[in-house]
């Protein structure tokens, strides 16, 4: 099974930065320059071994794999920009901005963003099913999704309550989306779809539990980012508001609640259970 997502992964990382030339100008730098520092993939796995699950060829639908990557990459480089979390480090290399510039950073995420709808409407995939992910994605990443969230994480002013719904927000509004992607892919019924969502939101929640731990107690090398940050740029960390202890538990609770959603659904793929595990107990 680890050779399984090891190829799988290989292939997302080979797909991911196709056509992209380093030599292009410095917006196709920094773009590549992005794409190709090794990250965990969590998201394009995650919708392949979905799909896989069901029988399905999971390579027939690399575009909009590679896509959903781009819109988390894009993510990540905004998010570390000095006017967010102020970043110099992700995936144990110099951050886009830091790299290159700030003005450069932001044009790469903007076209990373737009690159990754490029990337979904030229998917060989029936056209309302193009358009119904592109629903689901877009209303994960936008107002009431990622970038609301992220929103609501810098204006955060300590107010514990509404830490989990930024988590959700921020977080696991995209990794629903993806799983959804998915269920689009293999024909999911709308009561089955519900289901997913739920699970997606919930294992969303617990892998930011899951990061907001690592910035406590994470191995700096491993993480491949600063750590010990949140406390300082009064980021909404879980850990640092509920304690350590409550969240660990928060965790257990969050993925056997996962696996008994997956469970109605019949969903028993080792792959991509191993990932949901992976989500959430996971050292980088
Ligand atoms: C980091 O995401 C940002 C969060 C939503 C917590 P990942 O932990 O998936 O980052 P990469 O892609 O592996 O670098
Ligand atoms: C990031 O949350 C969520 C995103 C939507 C990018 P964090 O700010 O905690 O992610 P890291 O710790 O920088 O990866
Ligand atoms: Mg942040
Ligand atoms: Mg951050
Ligand atoms: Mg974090």
């Amino acid at each position: 099974m680890k050779d399984y997502i090891k190829n799988l992964t290989m292939k997302i990382d080979e797909t991911l930065v196709e056509g992209l030339e380093s030599d292009n100008g410095v917006l196709e730098a920094a773009i590549h320059y992005a794409l190709s520092v090794k990250g965990k993939r969590l998201r394009p796995l995650l919708f392949l071994t979905l799909i896989d699950a069901y029988n399905m060829n999971p390579l027939a639908y690399m575009d909009i794999a590679c896509a959903i990557e781009c819109i988390h990459t894009y993510s990540l480089i905004h998010d570390d920009l000095p006017a967010m979390d102020n970043d110099d480090f992700r995936r144990g290399m110099p951050t886009v901005h830091k790299k290159f510039n700030e003005a450069i950073a932001l044009l790469a995420g903007d076209t990373l963003l737009t690159y990754a709808f490029e990337r979904i409407a030229r998917a060989k995939v029936p056209p309302e099913k193009v358009v119904s992910i592109l629903r689901i994605l877009t209303g994960g990443i936008g107002k009431d999704g990622m970038a609301g969230g992220q929103v609501l994480d810098l204006e955060f002013a300590g107010n514990k309550d509404v830490i989990f719904k930024i988590h959700r927000m921020k977080t696991a509004r995209l990794i629903s989306a993806t799983l959804l992607s998915a269920a689009e892919i293999v024909g999911m019924s709308s009561q089955e779809k519900e289901i997913l969502a739920e699970a997606g939101i919930t294992i969303g929640i617990g892998f930011q539990m899951a990061d907001d731990l690592l910035d406590i107690e994470g191995d700096e090398k491993e993480v491949g980012k600063k750590l010990h940050k949140d406390q300082d740029n009064k980021s909404p960390n879980s850990v640092l508001y509920y304690g350590r202890d409550f969240i660990i538990k928060e965790i257990d609770t969050a993925y056997n609640k996962t696996l008994a959603l997956l469970e109605q659904l019949n969903i028993d793929f080792p792959p991509f259970l191993y990932l949901m595990e992976k989500m959430v107990y996971r050292s980088k």
